[in-house]
């Protein structure tokens, strides 16, 4: 027969374990502790007895006690365990950082200016059925200048200030054989080369869009690095007519209707004849977007091409200059100095 003892041992333990387990919070649970098993608990009431109790009766009453207070803080070390967690995860996910909190104030980024009129100028002309190369910034004399029908000691060379690479501990390349390109005109050279080697030649309609370089100091029209978009036609029985309706085509299809292109006799080594091209602004003046005209004889030659054969014509557009104008920008430099009052407008 169980000693009543025992019993109530066996139902301290059940009902503490329940009231364990339903325990919240890690305070909840010091409280039941003390409740269980500290000085005033039952538990130690019922071992103050067992002093009175028999030999044989006070060795299992005592291992009865013993077993019960082992489990009892079993079942409170457990459930500190899992409050403890729980309490610990709590405070992970109120410390996490809300980085998409933006205090009201969503700040939206667009591409830059340049970029955008570049990706303009990229599909107009992919939508009149040109395809888009591009070429190396860094370039070598020849398909900057000598293959453009510029030899060394040309004076035209002087148009373009240059910036030079050092390139006296490249083996085997000479002294001013580097150059960062003053344009993107030797693209046109790689291109017929390419097309030369690749597919026996024109026709070729390409446009060249990229950064080149000037030893320039910059002022409110005028940037040492700036970007241009070169086009390139080359095919059987091009003419100046074919040119100047592209270029006409073209404005159109940027600017819109309202505005027209002119072109300009000038001088350029590398087209003969050579024109600038001006476009229309709203207050009735012209502004100089580039240059172009019939690719020179030369020019083919030097790039593989027999000029009796195929005729073509090229010409290069200020991209920074066509952003100036679309936009109405005063200054080309505030185009490059990223201030976001600036940029924000676009
Ligand atoms: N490459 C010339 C420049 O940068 C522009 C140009 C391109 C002129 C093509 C004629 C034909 O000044």
């Amino acid at each position: 027969m169980t000693s009543p003892v025992v019993a109530e041992a066996e139902d301290l333990v059940r009902s503490g374990i329940q009231r364990v387990s339903a325990a919240e919070s890690l305070d909840d649970l010091a409280e039941l502790q003390t409740e269980l098993l500290g000085k005033k608990s039952r538990l130690n009431a019922m071992r103050a007895t067992l002093k009175d109790a028999s030999p044989e009766d006070r060795k299992t009453l005592g291992r009865a006690l013993n077993v019960s207070r082992t489990e009892l803080e079993k079942s409170l070390k457990g459930r500190k365990a899992v409050i403890t967690e729980r309490v610990r995860r709590a405070a992970l996910d109120a410390e996490q950082l809300d980085l998409t909190e933006s205090l009201g104030r969503v700040r939206v980024g667009h591409v830059h200016p340049i970029t955008q009129t570049w990706e303009r100028l990229e599909d107009v002309f992919v939508g009149m059925g040109f395809s888009v190369e591009d070429g190396p910034e860094v370039e070598t004399d020849w398909f900057n200048f000598e293959a453009l029908n510029l030899p060394p000691s040309h004076p035209a060379r002087s148009l373009w200030d240059t910036l030079y690479l050092d390139s006296s501990e490249i083996p085997g390349v000479a002294q001013e054989q580097l150059v960062l390109r003053t344009h993107t005109s030797p693209v046109q050279v790689r291109t017929m080369m390419r097309a030369v080697r690749e597919s026996s030649g024109p026709p070729i309609y390409v446009v060249c869009p990229g950064r080149v370089y000037r030893r320039d100091t910059a002022d409110a029209t005028h940037l040492p690095v700036f970007h241009q978009i070169e086009g390139l036609v080359v095919d059987e029985g091009i003419t100046m007519g074919d040119l100047s309706g592209t270029i006409e085509e073209f404005t159109k299809a940027y600017f819109g209707e309202s505005l027209t292109s002119r072109l300009r006799p000038s001088y350029f080594p590398f087209t003969e004849p050579s024109a600038e091209v001006d476009i229309s602004q709203s207050d009735g003046s012209w502004l100089e977007v580039g240059g172009c005209g019939m690719v020179h004889p030369n020019v083919l030659r030097h790039a593989g091409l027999d000029p009796e054969r195929w005729t073509g014509f090229a010409f290069g557009f200020g991209i920074d200059r066509l952003a100036y104008i679309r936009h109405g920008v005063a200054d080309l430099r505030d185009l490059v100095t990223n201030d976001m009052r600036f940029l924000e407008q676009f």
